[in-house]
């Protein structure tokens, strides 16, 4: 095993590879505040991609009901059930912050990777293949919630005395990737131009070490073809390679297909050792690096993955502790009375397909000021605009929506 630094522990970390970083990287944000579980991302990608048969059971995206539900079923508890039997305790030193190197501290439990090495494990992830039958919906236990009647984990807000949350699920294209360790074929492979993990279709041998080791259980098996398939970050478009963009990199289907405009995805510059470029103005650096208001899946797993979440509002702490790490509480303090700026980075989210490279805030007039938790808080009706790869303005949108009165004599009157 080599020796990799993981920026979301805070730490060097065991990997089968030695360090090797794409000049750019894929990465979203997921504001799970927003989600309503309508799936028309899932639906955006299975018409996509996953149509023919045996793909039937395939959700590369998917939308599960938290705490309860899971595709496959519990995938998470599952796991974590199994690294808590090696490794129990798992904990973070946060008093190790660092702004650049570990901006959550330092993990002091061990990764997927570390627990199958330190216990001799096979293969060089602790990991499971879920049966067939816990592959069957993309939402089980829909808006099922947390403790009716007496809560033992209390809600957040004082309006909830249950709980529960929508949790949108693609591939983190991890920038350690299980799947890729995994593989005894070589056949999956991380793109040195936007850090897309792909699996080589003519390669893979149907193995399926790669669906044992990846945490997220995003690598998904196909009996059809005896092969393993993932999402492919719809790469054509990110790359800008598909007729509709033109040329100019966007958004993928289940990002730009979003109806509770929860997302927001694109691509962020890498350093050679892994670290991300300092760039305050592309909207993923500033939201994950800057403001830190949106937080890895489950870091502690040690992949890096590259999808982030605003975490939801109302969930109880320890929940959402294990789950995004110990970012979480100042996370939601930033999304609770949001700055000027990041108030209008927001509205960036699904404002346009086009990936927005870079952006600039325009300040306008205040709206109103806002009594929050004993504090004043002021609203501006400040614009943001975005940048696509070639600094051409795709996008422009104001904090205030504007308002739109149809005149007399285009009324409907059917
Ligand atoms: Fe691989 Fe899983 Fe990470 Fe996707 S989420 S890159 S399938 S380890
Ligand atoms: Fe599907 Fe593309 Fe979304 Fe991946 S990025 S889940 S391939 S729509
Ligand atoms: Fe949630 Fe958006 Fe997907 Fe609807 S389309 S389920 S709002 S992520
Ligand atoms: Fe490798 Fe997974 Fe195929 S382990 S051979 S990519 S099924």
């Amino acid at each position: 095993m080599a020796q990799v630094y993981n920026w979301q522990l805070g730490r060097q970390m065991d990997y089968r590879f030695p360090e090797a970083h794409p000049d750019r990287q894929f990465a979203a944000v997921f504001n799970i505040n927003r989600c309503i579980a309508c799936q028309t991302c899932t639906m955006a990608c299975k018409s996509t991609w996953t149509f023919s048969e045996g793909q039937e059971h395939m959700w590369w995206n998917n939308v599960e009901t938290k705490p309860y539900g899971g595709y496959p079923h519990h995938w998470d508890v599952k796991l974590l059930q199994m690294m808590n039997r090696y490794a129990p305790g798992q904990s973070w030193d946060v008093a190790q912050a660092d702004e650049k190197k570990a901006p959550y501290g330092v993990f002091d439990g061990q990764t997927i990777f570390e627990v199958a090495s330190n216990n001799n494990l096979p293969g060089v992830a602790i990991g499971y293949i879920p049966p067939d039958d816990e592959w069957t919906a993309p939402n089980i236990f829909e808006d099922t919630p947390r403790s009716r009647g007496a809560d033992p984990a209390p809600a957040q807000l004082p309006e909830h005395k249950t709980w529960f949350f929508y949790l949108q699920r693609i591939c983190n294209h991890c920038t350690y990737p299980a799947c890729l360790a995994a593989c005894p074929r070589n056949a999956v492979y991380k793109r040195p131009e936007d850090g897309i993990v792909l699996i080589d279709q003519e390669r893979c041998r149907g193995y399926r070490k790669c669906e044992e080791a990846c945490p997220y259980k995003k690598a998904i098996y196909r009996p059809s073809t005896r092969t393993t398939e993932k999402c492919i970050a719809c790469y054509p478009r990110v790359e800008g390679s598909d007729p509709l963009t033109n040329g100019v990199p966007m958004e993928t289907r289940c990002m730009s297909a979003c109806v509770g405009k929860i997302r927001l995805q694109g691509l962020v510059e890498v350093n050679a050792d892994g670290t991300w470029k300092e760039d305050p103005t592309n909207p993923l650096y500033y939201l994950i690096r800057e403001e830190q208001v949106a937080l890895p899946l489950y870091p502690q797993f040690g992949t890096e993955p590259n999808v982030y979440y605003i975490p939801p509002r109302w969930v109880p702490r320890d929940y959402l502790h294990q789950m995004f790490g110990p970012g979480v509480d100042d996370a939601l303090a930033r999304y609770e009375a949001p700055s000027r700026r990041l108030m209008a980075v927001l509205q960036l989210f699904r404002a346009s397909q086009t990936i927005i490279f870079n952006f600039e805030v325009k300040e306008g007039p205040k709206i109103r000021d806002v009594n929050l938790n004993g504090k004043t808080w002021s609203i501006y009706d400040d614009t943001v605009v975005g940048y696509d790869k070639n600094g051409k303005e795709a996008v422009r949108v104001s904090v205030q929506q504007p308002f739109f009165e149809r005149p007399a004599q285009y009324l409907n009157s059917i």
